[in-house]
Formats: C-alpha cells, sequence, structure tokens
C-alpha cells in the first residue's frame, strides 16, 4: 500500500458567497482570530504526516503563495528591531512544509481544479483538503483518515451528518454501515440533491483522500450541476471501479467561505485560543447576557 505524502489544497474559486470581501483578498486569507484561514488547512495537513502540498491556485491568489514565502524584508527589520519571538513565529510559517502552485486558469469547477494538480501528484493516492473547509478535532481530521486508510486500503471522503431539508447544500453519500467505526461503504453519490430526492442526510465536506484514478475519471467527467466540472461525478465512477468509503470524522466542520460559517469558525477558534480564550469567553458571556435581558 502506498503511503499518503501529497496533498491537495484547491484555493482557484472565486469566493461569489463573501463579497465584497473577496473583491481583492482570497477567501483563504481572511482571518480565524491570528491567522488566515489556509495556514489552518496547512497545519492540519502538516499534522497529519503530509510531506508536500500541492496549491491550485488562480490569478489574484499571490497573497496565498507569499504568506507561505520566507520574506527577506521583513525578516532583516524583525531581526534589527530584536523582535525574536515575531520572526520565529514568521519563519516556522515559511518553514511548514514544501509548497508547490499550480494554475487553474478559469474557475471551471473543483474537479477541474483537481485535475490540475495530476503531473504534480503523479501515481500515488493524495489527499485534498478545500481552501475554505476548517475542522476542529482532537486528532487532525486529515490523519483520521490515513488512519482509516492504512485499514480499508481504499479513497475515502469525510462526511457529516446534515438537516434532511439542508441535504439540496451538500454532495451526499449513501452506503451501508462496515467493520470499522464511523465508516460506510458508499453506494451512491449525489450533487446537491434536489429535496425529496435522497435518503440520506451524509453530507461531503472538504477532506478526501483519494486514489489516483481519480484523474481517468475526471478527464472524462463533463460539466455537470452549475456547469462546474464536478468532483462528486467523478468520486461516483471511482467508487464503481474500485470501491469507497465515507468516513464520519470526530471534530466540527466549518464553512468558512460562508460568512455564517466563517462567524462561528471566528468564535469557536477564539473560544479555544490559548492567550485569547478566557478573555474572550468572559466577553461573550457578557453579551449573552445584555441578549437575554432584550
Ligand atoms: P467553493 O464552491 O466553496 O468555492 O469551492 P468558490 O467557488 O470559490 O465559492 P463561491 O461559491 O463562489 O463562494 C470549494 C473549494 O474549491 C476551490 C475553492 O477555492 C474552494 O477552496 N475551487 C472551486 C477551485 O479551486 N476552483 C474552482 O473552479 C472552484
Amino acid at each position: 500500500m502506498k503511503a499518503i505524502r501529497k496533498a491537495v489544497i484547491p484555493v482557484a474559486g472565486l469566493g461569489t458567497r463573501f463579497l465584497p470581501a473577496t473583491k481583492a483578498i482570497p477567501k483563504e486569507m481572511l482571518t480565524i482570530v491570528d491567522r488566515p484561514t489556509i495556514q489552518y488547512i496547512v497545519e492540519e495537513a502538516v499534522a497529519s504526516g503530509i510531506e508536500e502540498i500541492i496549491l491550485v491556485t488562480s490569478a489574484g491568489k499571490s497573497a496565498i503563495e507569499n504568506h507561505f514565502d520566507y520574506d527577506f524584508q521583513l525578516d532583516t527589520v524583525l531581526k534589527d528591531r530584536n523582535k525574536i519571538q515575531m520572526r520565529e513565529e514568521l519563519n516556522n510559517i515559511s518553514n511548514l512544509i514544501d509548497i508547490i502552485s499550480v494554475r487553474q486558469k478559469e474557475p471551471l469547477g473543483l474537479g477541474h481544479a483537481i485535475w490540475m494538480a495530476r503531473n504534480v501528484v503523479g501515481d500515488e493516492p493524495f489527499m485534498v483538503l478545500l481552501g475554505d473547509d476548517l475542522v476542529m478535532s482532537k486528532v487532525p481530521c486529515c490523519k483520521q483518515m490515513i488512519q482509516l486508510y492504512e485499514e480499508v486500503g481504499e479513497s475515502i471522503v469525510a462526511v457529516q451528518q446534515v438537516p434532511m431539508e439542508q441535504t439540496h447544500q451538500y454532495g451526499i453519500v449513501e452506503g451501508l454501515p462496515t467493520e470499522y467505526e464511523r465508516t460506510y461503504k458508499v453506494d451512491r453519490m449525489v450533487e446537491k440533491p434536489a429535496p425529496g430526492t435522497c435518503n440520506s442526510n451524509m453530507a461531503i465536506i472538504g477532506r478526501y483522500l483519494l486514489m489516483p484514478e481519480i484523474f481517468e475519471f475526471l478527464e472524462k467527467t463533463t460539466p455537470g450541476h452549475g456547469g462546474e466540472i464536478q468532483l462528486t461525478d467523478a468520486l461516483l465512477a471511482l467508487s464503481n471501479k474500485r470501491g469507497m468509503y465515507a468516513y464520519e470524522f470526530n471534530g466540527k466542520r466549518y464553512d468558512a467561505g460562508d460568512k455564517l460559517g466563517y462567524l462561528k469558525a471566528i468564535v469557536d477558534f477564539a473560544l479555544s485560543h490559548n492567550a485569547l480564550g478566557k478573555p474572550f469567553r468572559e466577553y461573550l458571556l457578557s453579551v449573552c447576557n445584555n441578549i437575554a435581558k432584550q
């Protein structure tokens, strides 16, 4: 069984749900407490043993690459001003991991974005972490999936249960439970099913562990829902060929590309922040008390 060494992080989407904030700033660079969203995601990959990251970017996203680059000028200034701790923190970011960028010239969909990484990924299984999907968990979500892969040896999609009336907003998986904890054998997958057309509430979130054959199917996939090349269509073809598992990960997921999801992430990440957690909690309690009085 080949080890999982590489992770693809697509960040080439337009971020229309978060306009106007994302007109000039990539949504992946919006801050959650003290770090941009993308840094949490790269840190999750690193903490899961990933050795190389492939960012799928587009025009206007260079701030993401710069964030993980070494900034000689800034480093010199911090050194001259004896800002040791801040210098170390910044250098830790640029030393986190090897990052390679590939371009998606047009936002033709998530499936297309992943296909752009095919030459860098090559013939080995790999992870995909969406650049705007955050997971808070004791064991990184990506690591949980790699551990399961070491048992099942096939592709895995991370899922969470959502209210039935929200299934039309997600890719939905149907499948039967397996001998592995929180794990289902995928039977059927539908991208954003119309209300009432699907019996499952298991929604795919932004973490995938994929066999390299996915690229064969992505190449053949024609534009689907919304005129985009959907990953879900290729996932279904791959699951029919080799089998696939859906894994109900341990943790809480936030869609940081959505305004409300982003606010929820800020609150929860601030509450669990080492230095800010306590004073922020006190502030939140005072806000709640005021709301209760109204
Ligand atoms: P989203 O659908 O959340 O991203 O795609 P989006 O298209 O930027 O968002 P909205 O709906 O317009 O607000 C999930 C992930 O896939 C990437 C996005 O950057 C995001 O990380 N993506 C999406 C691409 O890289 N390329 C695409 O063509 C589409």
